[in-house]
C-alpha cells in the first residue's frame, strides 16, 4: 500500500469498497492515519456506514457529529445517512409547499418524495 501511494503523490480520493468484513473501515482509518500523521498530508476519512465503525476505531462517538479532528491534518467524518436523507426530504417538502402555496403536501406526492 505504501508503494501504491508513493507512486501516486497526486491522488486526491481513495475509496475502499467490497463485500462485508474485508477490511474497508480498518484500511480507511489506517490509510488516513498514515497519510496525515506520518506523511504530513491533510486527510479526511469518512464513512456512511450506520454501524459507526470509525467511532470504534478512533475510540470516540463521532456518529452524525460532523467533522472531527484527531491530530494534525487528520479529520474524520461519520455521516448519519438516515438523518441526512430525512433532512433532504424535509427541504424538498418545504420547497413544494412554497412553490404551490400549500399548507400540507398531498399524501400521494409526499409518498413519492
Ligand atoms: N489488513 C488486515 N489484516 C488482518 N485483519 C484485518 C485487516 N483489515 C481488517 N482486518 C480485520 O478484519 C475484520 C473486518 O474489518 P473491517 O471492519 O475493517 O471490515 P469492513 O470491510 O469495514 O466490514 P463491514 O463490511 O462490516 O463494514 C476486523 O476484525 C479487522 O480487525
Ligand atoms: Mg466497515
Amino acid at each position: 500500500m505504501r508503494e501504491f501511494f508513493e507512486k501516486r503523490p497526486d491522488l486526491k480520493v481513495v475509496i475502499y469498497a467490497g463485500k462485508g468484513g474485508l477490511g474497508k473501515t480498518t484500511c480507511s482509518a489506517a490509510t488516513a492515519y498514515w497519510l496525515a500523521i506520518e506523511r504530513g498530508k491533510k486527510c479526511l476519512c469518512f464513512s456512511t456506514d450506520p454501524q459507526a465503525s470509525l467511532s470504534d476505531i478512533f475510540e470516540k462517538d463521532i456518529f452524525g457529529k460532523g467533522v472531527q479532528s484527531f491530530g494534525p491534518g487528520l479529520y474524520v467524518l461519520e455521516i448519519d445517512a438516515d438523518k441526512r436523507i430525512a433532512e433532504y426530504q424535509e427541504e424538498i417538502r418545504h420547497k413544494i409547499k412554497e412553490m404551490y402555496g400549500l399548507d400540507e403536501i398531498p399524501k400521494e406526492i409526499d409518498e413519492s418524495t
